[in-house]
């Protein structure tokens, strides 16, 4: 009996000395996990978690203990996250990251692509995963087979070593703030601001040389809210005071939808941009966001310094505005003549920025695609491109102190557009009289 008891109290002590006082469930997911997914259990183990005994099944459940049970294991999202780091997870869903999911599906294009690049998590749906899912979508998400890249919080401090140097690393935000539509990377890694940031990680600058990062200007003091005060489609109400750019406004969220072209009243669809916050609906909370960013370029430079070089930014969007409002108008008169047609699914005979670059879809047949039919026409493309690519640019350019992107990239691009969508647009009409 004795010898028992010593036997056990051996046993005991060994498994506390191996395994540190850890479940046996827990021990054995690393055990075979550093055979099956070495890689993993190298990441976690360098981890704050690993330090802190936050083991595999603390996230993944114990429903999986084998091959032959991979199915019963929990891919934890953010609300996991939440249940120790409460305070990031209540800021994060104050801010704009947490709509990336629902206004990726707010928009028509997104329910005729191939779901690959959605629910299975490359093209929109690889950055737009980076949003809180509701149970209905998560759901439908593992019906059909997609069940990966659930978490938003591993988007900036990714699996399995959930570091926050990484994340404090304008890197961490490479990935999503680039390229067609939003290249914010490319903007300020040229910029003086980001080419300092380099030069000092090179030793090219002292340790203290000032070089704003993403999370400096964009998450101040590790506030996990963000947003900024124009936002990505640079709309917001109300209309700006200037009648000029008033009118050119109107004239764009006609495009957008948000106001019916014909009565100039607000349609569904701003309900939809409302409903995930995509514009400031008022001037007090425009206002405040720029007075925050403000305070942020006053930490360094002088505020009047700062004041003005945001306010030449808005500046160059009502200038940008005005070459915008031309275009649309040119593409709407075609439509207004019968030249251009409405598309079945089109709300309203006037262009459409929800439309993208599709030739052609139809929300009723998900295959339409491929016909190539009854599609955007090229000058609408042409017209798309220069709201999406280039008006954007021209002020995101400005707003990350880039003079290239803001130049050529965009002002000079949209000035191209618009004399190409003006030569296009008389083309099509002399072919119309033609054909009469
Ligand atoms: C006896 C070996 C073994 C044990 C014990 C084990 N696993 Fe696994 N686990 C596997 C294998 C094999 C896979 C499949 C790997 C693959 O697809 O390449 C897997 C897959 C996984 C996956 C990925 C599932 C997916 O859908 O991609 C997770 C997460 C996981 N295990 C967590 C755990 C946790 C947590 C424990 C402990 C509670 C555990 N494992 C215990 C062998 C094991
Ligand atoms: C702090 C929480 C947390 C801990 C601890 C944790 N994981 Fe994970 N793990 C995640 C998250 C988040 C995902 C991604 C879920 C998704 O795709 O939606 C994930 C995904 C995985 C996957 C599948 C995806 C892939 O990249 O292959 C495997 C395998 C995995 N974990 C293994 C492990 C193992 C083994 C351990 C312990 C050594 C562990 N995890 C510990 C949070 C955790
Ligand atoms: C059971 C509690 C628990 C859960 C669940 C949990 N964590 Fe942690 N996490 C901790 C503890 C404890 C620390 C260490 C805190 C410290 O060092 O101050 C930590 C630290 C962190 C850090 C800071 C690491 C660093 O480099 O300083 C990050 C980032 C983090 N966790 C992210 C996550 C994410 C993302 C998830 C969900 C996938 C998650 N955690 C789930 C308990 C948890
Ligand atoms: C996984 C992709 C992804 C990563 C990584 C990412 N973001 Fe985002 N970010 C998004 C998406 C998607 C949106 C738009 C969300 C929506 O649909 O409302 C967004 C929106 C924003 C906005 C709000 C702009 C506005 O409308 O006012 C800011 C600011 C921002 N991100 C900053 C950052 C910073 C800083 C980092 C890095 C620390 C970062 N993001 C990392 C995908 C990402
Ligand atoms: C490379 C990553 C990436 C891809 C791919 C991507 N987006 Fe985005 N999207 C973002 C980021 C980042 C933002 C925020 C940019 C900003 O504020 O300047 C954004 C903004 C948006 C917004 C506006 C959100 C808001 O409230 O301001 C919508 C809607 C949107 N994307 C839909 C889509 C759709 C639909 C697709 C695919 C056709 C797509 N995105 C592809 C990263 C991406
Ligand atoms: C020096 C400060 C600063 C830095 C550094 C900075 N931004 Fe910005 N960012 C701004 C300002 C200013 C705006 C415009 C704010 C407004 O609307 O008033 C802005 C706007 C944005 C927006 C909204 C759309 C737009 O571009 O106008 C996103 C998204 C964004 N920044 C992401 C990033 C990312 C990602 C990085 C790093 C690659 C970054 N920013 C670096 C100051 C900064
Ligand atoms: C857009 C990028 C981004 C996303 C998404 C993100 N984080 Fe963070 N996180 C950061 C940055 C940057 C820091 C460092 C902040 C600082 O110290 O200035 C950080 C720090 C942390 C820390 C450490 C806090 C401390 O001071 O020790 C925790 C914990 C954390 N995040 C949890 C989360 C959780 C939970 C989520 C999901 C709800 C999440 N993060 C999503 C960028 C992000
Ligand atoms: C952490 C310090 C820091 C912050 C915060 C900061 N800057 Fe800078 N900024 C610098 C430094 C350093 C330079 C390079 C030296 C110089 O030209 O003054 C610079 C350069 C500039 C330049 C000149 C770029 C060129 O092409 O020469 C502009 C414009 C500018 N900043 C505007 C802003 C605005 C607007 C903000 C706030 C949105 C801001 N900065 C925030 C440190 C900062």
């Amino acid at each position: 009996m004795k010898s028992l008891n010593l036997l056990l109290l051996f046993f005991f002590t060994i498994s506390i000395c191996l395994f540190g006082g850890r479940s046996w469930a827990e021990e054995e997911c690393i055990t075979c996990h550093k055979k099956v997914t070495p890689g993993q259990v190298k990441d976690w183990s360098v981890s704050k978690h690993a330090e802190n005994d936050i083991t595999c099944s603390v996230c993944h459940g114990e429903g999986h203990t084998s091959a032959k049970d991979i199915d019963k294991v929990v891919l934890p999202d953010e609300h996991k996250c939440a249940e120790c780091h409460e305070e990031q997870f209540n800021q994060f869903k104050r801010g704009k990251h947490q709509f990336g999911w629902t206004s990726m599906n707010a928009l028509p294009i997104t329910h005729v692509e191939p779901d690959e690049l959605m629910e299975g998590g490359r093209g929109c749906g690889g950055c737009h995963n980076m949003g809180i899912k509701t149970e209905a979508q998560k759901k439908e998400q593992r019906e059909k087979g997609y069940r990966y890249q659930n978490n938003s919080c591993d988007e900036c401090h990714t699996r399995h070593s959930f570091s926050k140097k990484e994340a404090l690393d304008p890197r961490a935000c490479q990935q999503c703030h680039m390229g067609y539509d939003h290249p914010q990377w490319e903007m300020w890694s040229s910029s003086k601001h980001g080419s300092r940031w380099f030069a000092r990680l090179a030793g090219n600058l002292p340790k203290d040389a000032q070089a704003p990062k993403c999370q400096d200007c964009h998450m101040p003091g590790g506030d996990h809210e963000n947003r900024t005060a124009w936002g990505f489609l640079g709309v917001r109400l109300p209309l700006p005071e200037d009648p000029q750019w008033a009118k050119d406004r109107v004239m764009i969220l006609k495009a957008l939808g948000v106001l019916n072209p014909e009565t100039g009243k607000p349609t569904a669809r701003l309900e939809a941009v409302k409903a995930v916050r995509l514009a400031r609906l008022t001037q007090e909370e425009w206002q405040k966001e720029r007075d925050r960013m403000l305070d942020i370029c006053s930490r360094c430079h002088s505020r009047k310094y700062a004041k003005t070089q945001l306010d030449m930014g808005d500046e160059m969007m009502r200038k940008a505005d005005r070459l915008m409002a031309q275009a649309i108008q040119i593409v709407a008169d075609l439509y207004k003549d019968g030249i251009l047609k409405k598309r079945p699914n089109q709300p309203f005979a006037f262009p459409d920025f929800l439309y993208f670059m599709r030739t052609d879809f139809s929300a009723a047949d998900p295959t339409s695609y491929k016909t190539m039919a009854n599609g955007l026409t090229h000058i609408e493309q042409v017209l798309f491109e220069m709201y999406m690519k280039h008006r954007m640019r021209t002020y995101q350019g400005f707003f990350h102190m880039n003079p290239d992107y803001a130049y050529w990239y965009g002002w000079a691009m949209m000035t191209k557009d618009l004399g190409e969508i003006k030569e296009l647009a008389e083309q099509m009409r002399a072919a119309a009289k033609v054909e009469k």
